[in-house]
């Protein structure tokens, strides 16, 4: 089995659902399942942008729901082909000695060969590649190959763009409106085919512009009201393969900079390149997102798992998915199961992310800090204060929650009061701390975010004698939605949601003192730090319960309903309620467990009064496993994990099924509706944070490895603060950075100047003929970090630069390139940069440990820009330069009182890797009086040009900004 490749033999019509869902191929953009390019009843094909909703309303039951779907948009793929005489291919029914498809894991790329032989024996080989670019979000291709195998003759193949479809994917909701475009159009010119369409009440106009590449040029175009095709004739000659591309672009009204989209989507398929250079550049940013992604464990099947998780959060949420305006879709975007709704799967995903792509962690709580109007004015409306967020949420941020759904086994529309999950909040909010931890930072939107929240739970706490109390909720087990028999829904003191709550006002004190300015007036904190020493939590037979009231309801007969994953929809077709028993569809109470280590838990238990030690935990533990059905993929996750130091053989039981959750499809048909987000971002969360014992502090991480024994090795790069870290574990023994140790802490990486020192250690290595494991001996560390280093160029601390060093008989200079003079500018630009603009406070964390710097002021002699040495001293730049020298002469040339304003600018660009940051300080330069120069002396500000150059110049920011240009 290759870890790197998913692989399906022959063609089954009836698993065509989940191979769509797991052949999706995506940029954290738009994704298209991975469905077959021709025509068939199985096909269930789906192309989503990220983002782009449409709302419906429909009749069911005798009401109007209304509903806001993400919209299947045209069909991108349509592809087919005939040999003389014979009928357009498609795959079912066909004759196909051979069928074979593969997902390339590594290179984002879906394989298609396929021999098909036609009614007169004519056997023609298929091959076919196909791609979502990673390196340009808005293109597309699909590359295929055409072998005549024992047959020369026109072969017809036609191509085409399919406006005509709709939300049709998920069966239990075909009976509610799925017609989300409109006002379709569709023609050809210049080489290219178009098609437009229109969302019908969102009005986003989406556009998919179509080239094709083949030898007897675009072909014939016919356009119709919703669709548009080529056809061409290929002339084959036995054996001699001919090649065909479509190439496509897919623009909507969204997208920034666009006024049109169909002009745009023109553009951009004219002048995207041919398949060969679209491939590589894809390719290569891929391998920019596993270098930073990369998480190996043994074993090749477990191993592949990982890879396909790895690679379908990043194909949903990718460095691109950062600049836009998008939450963390349940169902990734891959099909249409929850409507590409979020809810709080992203509390599953973004732990994940934060130690590997934090800038896009960032966009994905920029989504939700965007709805904090909407949030608070729900809050409002529920006669609460702060912010509150709605258990579904789409484009706008209000409820998205449906009121009614349909139990498929009892054919029953039934209330749904899912709403009442109040507990997303706290997932947001849960993010944005770990965000912090993760980062170091703490934007002031996102301390505001977290504040509002935090206010919006306290504002849920009633004061009911000497404890606050939170009623009328539901946590995150749905299937308890109202005590039994009662008119109207809602629990009272769900644990996960009080104890959470109490975690969330101890935080929000942190966060306030983090961002002063925002601070809760003084009673307000006053009476968060109450409730957080007074929440209420339920126990019973020596455990917590899951709400008020759960003792009392009645144990349910589990062998009648044995591997039954919906016991609700079970339940309620047999004329009972769920709510009536002791009975869960997920981890509820569990969830604590799972989100706080022990210590933490048992900390907040304590703090509010009630006798907490391990043993509860594991009673807890125990008596809910029993009790839950793991109706949800996010089930096994939470249960693997809080397994896993308490009974080692069934965690791995719950991590394997948690692992299948998809590629096995353990829930009985919904993979086909999309993949399960939450699990895949859990899964690999928990081999961090969990087996590997990763505890993510404040300025330090700490490992506390206990890897199951199926696992090996495993070894993984994370991004903490700013430090790029290696981390490779066993049985034994944890190593950071290739050295064994359990504590990472904060530190300042080393800038190298070129940064192909992975080129430089090859070179070494290969110069003194010594394998990776020796060179690895010598400088006493791991061989996978040593080929981690070989291959990122990541900056390693000095330590290890030293041991290399010396192993590899050279010197720390030679290693980061410093003998080596570049002439500026020879790098060439990056094929697809990103470019990012910071914000003023990593501005300055950027420029402040000092360096040199240039200055640039209108001078005597015309413009003029300097290079110095500066430091920055409370909030001012710092630097020193030659009385009379050309700038204290041009400084001094200012009108008394009238100060200069200059602009002041520091860089660093790698050439090697293209990428880099530029920060721009604006603002008024003064001379330091001489009375303030002393306690500059002790800065140790030294000019660049050495020498006595004694003034010091001053340089107080109006404005700083700044901008990083990286890849993916
Ligand atoms: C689960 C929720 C989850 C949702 C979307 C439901 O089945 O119970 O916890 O957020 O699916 O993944």
């Amino acid at each position: 089995m290759n870890p790197w490749v998913l692989r399906y033999e022959g063609f089954d019509p009836a698993s065509e659902g989940r191979r769509e869902a797991l052949c999706t191929l995506g940029n954290g953009r738009f994704a298209t399942r991975g469905a077959t390019p021709e025509a068939g009843p199985e096909r269930a094909p789906g192309t989503y942008l990220a983002g782009c909703y449409d709302r419906l309303e429909s009749e069911v039951a005798g009401r109007t729901v209304s509903n806001e779907d993400m919209v299947n948009l045209p069909d991108w793929l349509p592809l087919t082909f005939a040999t003389p005489g014979s009928a357009w291919f498609r795959p079912g029914g066909a004759r196909l000695p051979e069928y074979r498809q593969d997902l390339d894991l590594r290179h984002g790329l879906l394989l298609r060969e396929l021999r098909w032989q036609d009614g007169a024996g004519r056997v023609t080989l298929v091959r076919q590649r196909r791609l979502v670019s990673m390196a340009d979000p808005f293109l597309a291709a699909m590359e295929t190959t055409f072998v005549a195998e024992n047959w020369s003759g026109p072969l017809r193949v036609r191509a085409g763009i399919d406006g005509d479809v709709a939300n049709r994917g998920v069966a239990r909701y075909r009976s509610l409106r799925g017609d989300h475009l409109t006002d379709q159009a569709a023609g050809a010119g210049d080489g290219l085919t178009w098609l437009t369409a229109t969302t019908r009440t969102s009005r986003v106009a989406v556009a998919l512009a179509s080239r094709i590449d083949a030898p007897t040029g675009p072909g014939e175009a016919t356009a119709g009201a919703a669709e548009v095709h080529t056809d061409h004739v290929l002339d084959l000659v036995q054996g001699e393969p001919v090649t065909l591309t479509k190439v496509v672009a897919l623009v909507s009204s969204r997208d920034a900079g666009v006024d049109d989209p169909r002009a745009a989507a023109l553009r951009r398929a004219a002048r995207a390149p041919g398949f060969g250079v679209l491939m590589r550049e894809h390719v290569e940013a891929w391998q920019r997102l596993w270098l930073r992604a990369r998480l190996d464990v043994d074993g090749p099947q477990v191993s592949q798992i990982v890879h396909l998780h790895v690679f379908h959060v990043l194909q949903t949420l990718s460095p691109h998915t950062a600049a836009l305006d998008v939450g963390v879709p349940a169902r990734g975007l891959h099909g249409e199961a929850y409507r590409g709704h979020v809810f709080w799967d992203e509390l599953f995903v973004l732990p994940w992310m934060n130690l590997r792509f934090p800038e896009v962690s960032l966009g994905l709580l920029r989504y939700r800090w965007r709805r904090l109007p909407q949030a608070r004015k729900a809050a409002r409306e529920a006669g609460r204060e702060g912010a509150m967020f709605p258990w579904q949420s789409g484009s706008d941020g209000r409820e998205e929650t449906q009121t009614l759904h349909l139990n498929p086994e009892s054919g029953r529309w039934l209330p749904d009061n899912s709403h009442l999950q109040r507990h997303v909040g706290l997932a947001v909010a849960y993010n944005v701390w770990h965000h912090h931890l993760a980062t170091g930072s703490m934007p002031p939107w996102a301390a505001e975010l977290l504040l509002d929240i935090a206010r919006f739970f306290a504002s849920l706490c009633v004061r009911v004698g000497d404890r606050y109390e939170i009623h009328g909720v539901m946590g995150p087990d749905e299937y308890h939605d109202a005590y039994p028999g009662a008119s109207s829904p809602g629990l009272d003191n769900n644990a996960y949601t009080n104890v959470m709550t109490a975690w969330l006002l101890l935080r929000a004190r942190e966060t306030a003192r983090l961002a002063p300015a925002l601070a809760p007036p003084a009673e307000e904190l006053a009476r968060w730090d109450d409730i957080a020493r007074r929440m209420r939590v339920d126990f019973h037979d020596g455990v917590i319960s899951q709400f008020t009231g759960y003792a009392a309801l009645l144990e349910l007969d589990w062998s009648r309903y044995s591997r039954v994953r919906r016991l609700d929809r079970a339940l309620e077709a047999d004329g009972d309620d769920v709510n009536r028993y002791k009975a869960s569809k997920q981890a509820d109470t569990l969830m604590l467990f799972y989100l706080l280590t022990a210590d933490e838990l048992l900390e907040i238990l304590r703090g509010l009064g009630y006798p907490a030690d391990h043993g509860l935990i594991m009673r807890t533990i125990a008596y809910y496993l029993e009790r839950t059905s793991h109706g949800s993929t996010l089930s096994a996750v939470v249960h693997a994990w809080v397994l896993a130091r308490y009974d080692r053989s069934s965690s791995w039981l719950f991590f394997t099924e948690a692992l299948l959750s998809d590629i096995e499809d353990v829930q009985g048909g919904t993979t086909a509706e999309g993949i399960h987000l939450g699990a895949m971002g859990g899964t690999l969360d928990l081999l961090q944070r969990c087996y590997l014992g990763l505890e993510v502090g404040r300025g330090e991480l700490r490992l506390d490895p206990l890897l199951p024994d199926q696992l090996g090795l495993l070894s993984m790069s994370i991004r903490y603060r700013g430090s790029q870290i290696f981390i490779d574990a066993d049985h034994r023994r944890a190593r950071v950075n290739g050295v064994e140790s359990r504590v990472f802490t904060e530190e300042k990486p080393i800038m190298t100047r070129t940064s192909d020192l992975g080129r430089r250690l090859v070179h070494h290595r290969e110069r003194l003929g010594l394998s990776r494991e020796q060179v690895a001996e010598r400088a006493e560390m791991s061989a996978g970090y040593l080929g981690y280093l070989e291959e990122s160029a990541e900056p390693p601390s000095s330590g290890v630069l030293y041991r290399l060093a010396e192993a590899l008989q050279t010197t720390v200079d030679d290693l980061l390139g410093s003998d080596v003079d570049r002439p500026p500018g020879r790098g060439p630009a990056m094929a697809h940069p990103t470019l990012e603009v910071l914000q003023e406070e990593e501005c300055l964390r950027l420029i402040s440990p000092g360096g040199v710097g240039r200055v640039a002021f209108s001078g005597s002699h015309g413009p003029t820009v300097l290079p110095v040495n500066y430091k920055v001293r409370e909030g001012a730049i710092v630097f020193r330069t030659a009385p009379h020298g050309p700038m204290d002469e041009d400084l001094r040339t200012g009108l008394e009182g009238v100060e200069i304003k200059v602009g002041f600018e520091v860089d660093r660009i790698d050439e090697a890797r293209h990428e880099g940051w530029s920060v721009l300080v604006q603002g008024a330069a003064h001379h330091v009086p001489p009375e303030e120069a002393g306690d500059l002396a002790e800065a140790g500000i030294s000019p660049w040009a050495g020498g006595a150059r004694l003034l010091y110049i001053r340089i107080l920011p109006t404005q700083i900004t700044g901008r990083r240009i990286h890849g993916l």
